[in-house]
Parts: C-alpha cells; structure tokens; sequence
C-alpha cells in the first residue's frame, strides 16, 4: 500500500516500459510530458520540492540547481553516462546518484559496430545513391571502401562497452589495439588485444573507435594534434560522448582528405544544429545518440533507474551509485 504522504518524484520525461507505472506504486511521481526536456526553470522549480529525480544526459543537475533544492535525496540518471550531473555537489549534500550500467553494455556495442560496418563499406552513400536513381550499371570503381577484416581497429577505453565492441571485431578477423588506464591482461588474452600507448594507437588504427567516460581528463582527448597524428584515411567511430573529440579539428581533418571518415552517434553540442558542417561532408555518418535504443534495454535501463531511486528512499545505497 502506498504511503499516506508519498515521496514527490519528477520524472523528466515519459520513460518506456513498465518503469514509470512501478514508480507511482511506491511514490507521487510527476512526469514532464514533452517530447523535449524540462527548460532549466522548469527543472529547478520541480526540483525545488522533490525528494527524488529521475533524469537523462539532457538535464544538467548542477549546483544552481542542488542549492534550491532542500528535500532531494536522491538523483537517478537513466543512462550509464553521468556527466550531466555535479556529483561531487550531490555527494557534499549527501544525495546518492545513480546510473544504469551493464544493461547496455551489447546494444551499445552492436551499434558502434553498425556505425563502422556502415561507415567503411559506405552503406547510407549507397542507399542515397540508389534513392537519388544514380543507378546505372554495375561499375567495378563505384563506392569503394576500406576491408574491415584484417584492419587493425583501436579501442580507446576498455570497459565492458570497450571490451564487448572488441569481441565483435575479433569475429571480424580484426587486429585489436588499445589503451586504457590500466592493463586488462584477462582480455588481451582472450581476445588477443594488444595495450599500447595514445601515439601508436593513433599511429596504427584504421578505425579508432571510443568508449571512454567525459570526465575533465578526457575532454578533447582527440584533439587537433591528435588528429593530425592517425594514420592516413583512418575513420573515427563516436559511441561516447561528442566533447571528447575536438569537434571543428575532426571537421578540418575530414574535410583536409587526411581522416577517411567518421561515424558519430554523439555530437558536441547534441541536438547537431543544422548549420554544422558536419551534415554537409558525405564521409560522414550520423545518427541521434540512439546506440542504447533498443526495446529491451532502454526498457531495462527504465527499470533499473527506478530501483535506484526507491533504494535512495528507502535510505539504502543504490545498486548502481556513483558517488565515491
Ligand atoms: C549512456 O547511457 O550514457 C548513453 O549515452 C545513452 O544510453
């Protein structure tokens, strides 16, 4: 049965699944029912009055927003990323924060593996070409590509996402490098990955693709020079986050000759504005941060942001918290 005063929860936006119908058992919850997020104003003054949040990489959940808030206990982000969020202030007012890992770990990882299948062998070009009634003959030169077979792909950050793209490129017959902070040596010898150092991975990858957290450390983490320093016709694959790479340096490489390509789920800023001249080179493949998008685990990551936050209420530790 429900609490006489059920604690006030503000979702930021209708969630797929059973999710929100399992929230409201336990609690008073109010949804935001726009396709777009809450504007900041509206999200502060929500949050003004409520014990709970439960939130998306869309909200920024900053200091502003935590001093005007009194009754929050508890911040549930549904995603594994957490870089919207101050957690550090939320930690200094004791307010747990939670995230969705692992549920996403394989879906993400099939489409960073879309996006480098589509990218190298050219797979939007071609169905623009045939839409556009390009097609007229079989022609031995038309929409060449780079194998991905025997092409030596780069991780860069070997979490679970990292190391489950890498068990798919391995059945692809790739050579697998990659850095991260520490060595996996479990992985490399399961999946023959090689750890090697930022230069020689840029240096060697064909494809480079990331998996890394945006934390301070690794904003820009492929930046002009960087760029300037992968190998000759390399793609970039972006499942991560856009800041991670120096945006406007990747447009000027790509645009040099010197990059063969990228494929990008994540953009800096997220929505892409429509002048960006991103959407005018064809070697580029986007997509609308949509790697998680599957039934299932959007589902899932639903389910397991409302148990992280009934958790925090009931004045336990969230499954998935991340504050330290
Ligand atoms: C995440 O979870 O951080 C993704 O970017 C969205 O699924």
């Amino acid at each position: 049965m429900k609490h006489p005063n059920p604690p006030r929860i503000f979702v930021t936006r209708q969630l797929p699944g059973e999710a929100l119908a399992r929230l409201a058992v336990h609690t008073s919850p109010r949804v935001w029912p726009e396709p777009l997020p809450p504007p900041p104003d509206v999200l502060q003054a929500e949050a003004r009055e409520a014990e709970g949040l439960i939130t998306l990489l869309t909200d920024r959940v900053d200091e502003a927003l935590l001093a005007s808030a009194p009754h929050l206990r508890v911040v549930s982000n549904v995603a594994v990323g957490h870089d919207n969020i101050d957690v550090g202030a939320c930690t200094a007012r004791r307010i747990a924060v939670g995230n969705t890992p692992g549920v996403l770990t394989e879906t993400t990882a099939d489409f960073a593996f879309a996006l480098l299948m589509g990218l190298a062998r050219r797979v939007a070009e071609a169905d623009a070409y045939v839409r556009a009634g390009q097609w007229r003959t079989w022609d031995p030169g038309l929409l060449l590509g780079p194998d991905v077979h025997g092409a030596t792909l780069g991780i860069v950050g070997l979490g679970a996402i990292g190391a489950a793209v890498a068990r798919r490129a391995r059945g692809f017959g790739m050579r697998l490098l990659y850095v991260n902070r520490r060595a996996r040596p479990e992985l490399e010898a399961e999946l023959g990955l090689t750890r090697v150092d930022k230069a020689t991975l840029l240096a060697q990858s064909d494809v480079v693709s990331l998996h890394v957290p945006l934390t301070p450390d690794t904003r820009h983490w492929l930046g002009r020079a960087e760029l300037a320093s992968m190998k000759p016709g390399a793609l970039l694959v972006n499942t991560a986050r856009g800041p991670v790479v120096d945006q406007s340096a990747l447009v000027d490489a790509i645009q040099s000759g010197h990059l063969g390509g990228a494929a990008l789920d994540v953009t800096d800023p997220e929505p892409l504005p429509l002048d960006s001249p991103l959407l005018k080179l064809p070697r580029v493949l986007l997509a609308p941060h949509i790697a998680s998008a599957s039934h299932a685990t959007r589902g899932r990551m639903a389910s397991m942001a409302v148990d992280n936050l009934l958790a925090a209420l009931e004045g336990r530790r969230p499954p998935n918290c991340v504050n330290p």
